[in-house]
């Protein structure tokens, strides 16, 4: 089964990568995906009190319509994050938009926030079944209060994501990681926290802001204070980064974020600044070139308590989640650990 997979990754891979992945969402959502099969004890996890078979995620992006998280869940991940969605359907940055870096083993995207809004979006949420799925909300690229959009997208969805994401960190929308800064992040959150407090405590889901990896001295601190204040439960570190590290690949200079193999040791550095200033109060999710065990593990010691990954499937296709979890598995019984928790931050 696996070898299907990893053959079909290679041919998709010979296509448009925009079409690749529209060709790979359409064999998912038709019953073409791999079956992951029950996970080994060791990997089980929780995080801001969801429990979950194992800590590897599929980050956002990948599924940005809600169309393909039940597959995704089969074909072995923990947790799958969808989206992000912002309130109206926005057709994104003009194409091409997505590029794959492969001497790099790298990705670079200026989608734009492509989606088909949030009345799409909830109505397959909706529908969903057991299992951890998140919701990754964004704000439209013409809005005049960015703030107003996560407030709708939080709303509308309550009751139906295990959590959410507030996405503050897309390089891709001008002008968005400006909320990353003090006072536009007090706003933003408060806002949230406000509406999140005045909705049904049944639906009760937790929030983690998204942050990029290019932040400043001082700046992670505010974040985080900021986050704890306001009630998030954590943060996941980190989005796309606009640094261009020496590359290798003819698309190296196209605008947009950098995501893949050039991202792992920039995000799990910024993550361990995150573990540093949180001291605890806030639970960390790592996301950044990971492809191996190793690096889902790095991430884990460093202070994750999940990691989540998209670029290394387009290089090596959905059999990957498995063997990312086998190794990790192996990884935490050589080193003495009963469960993934034991290791959080034990580096
Ligand atoms: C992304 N990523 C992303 N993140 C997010 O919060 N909302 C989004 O809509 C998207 N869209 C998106 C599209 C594409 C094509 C890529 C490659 C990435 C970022 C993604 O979730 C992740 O944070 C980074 O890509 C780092 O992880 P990997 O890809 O190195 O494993």
């Amino acid at each position: 089964m696996s070898a299907i997979h990893t053959l079909a990754a290679r041919v998709l891979r010979t296509l448009e990568p925009e079409k690749a992945h529209r060709l790979a969402i359409l064999g998912l959502k038709v019953g073409l995906g791999p079956r992951g099969g029950a996970d080994d004890p060791v990997l089980a996890t929780s995080i801001a009190g969801l429990d979950m078979p194992n800590p590897v995620g599929l980050a956002p992006g990948f599924d940005k319509d809600a169309e393909v998280f039940a597959p995704m869940l089969q074909a072995g991940f923990g947790f799958v994050e969808c989206g992000t969605v912002t309130p109206r359907p926005q057709v994104g940055n003009p194409r091409p938009r997505l590029f794959r870096l492969t001497e790099d083993r790298a990705v670079i995207n200026r989608m734009g926030f492509n989606n088909h809004g949030l009345e799409a979006f909830a109505g397959r949420l909706a529908k969903r079944g057991p299992g951890v799925v998140g919701a990754n909300i964004g704000a439209n690229k013409d809005t005049e209060d960015r703030a107003a959009d996560y407030v709708a997208g939080l709303t509308r969805l309550w009751g139906q994501a295990s959590y959410f994401t507030i996405n503050i960190s897309s390089p891709n929308t001008p002008g968005l990681r400006a909320l990353q800064t003090k006072a536009a992040l007090e706003d933003l959150l408060g806002r949230l926290a406000e509406a999140r407090d005045a909705l049904p405590a049944q639906g009760a889901a937790p929030m983690f802001l998204k942050v990029a990896p290019d932040l400043e001295d001082g700046e992670v601190e505010t974040i985080v204070d900021t986050c704890v204040v306001h009630g998030l439960a954590g943060v996941i570190v980190s989005n796309t980064t606009i640094s261009r590290p020496a590359l290798r690949s003819k698309f190296r200079d196209e605008a947009g974020g950098l995501s893949g193999a050039p991202l792992t040791e920039l995000s799990t550095q910024m993550l361990a600044r995150f573990s540093q200033a949180a001291a605890g109060r806030l639970e960390l999710i790592g996301a950044g070139g990971v492809g191996s065990g190793a690096e889902a593990y790095a991430k884990i010691r460093a202070g994750a308590r999940a990691v989540q990954l998209y670029s290394a499937l387009v290089y090596e296709g959905p059999g990957l989640v498995t063997r990312i979890k086998r190794d990790l598995a192996a990884r935490l019984r050589a080193d003495g650990f009963r469960s993934v928790k034991a290791a959080v931050g034990a580096r």
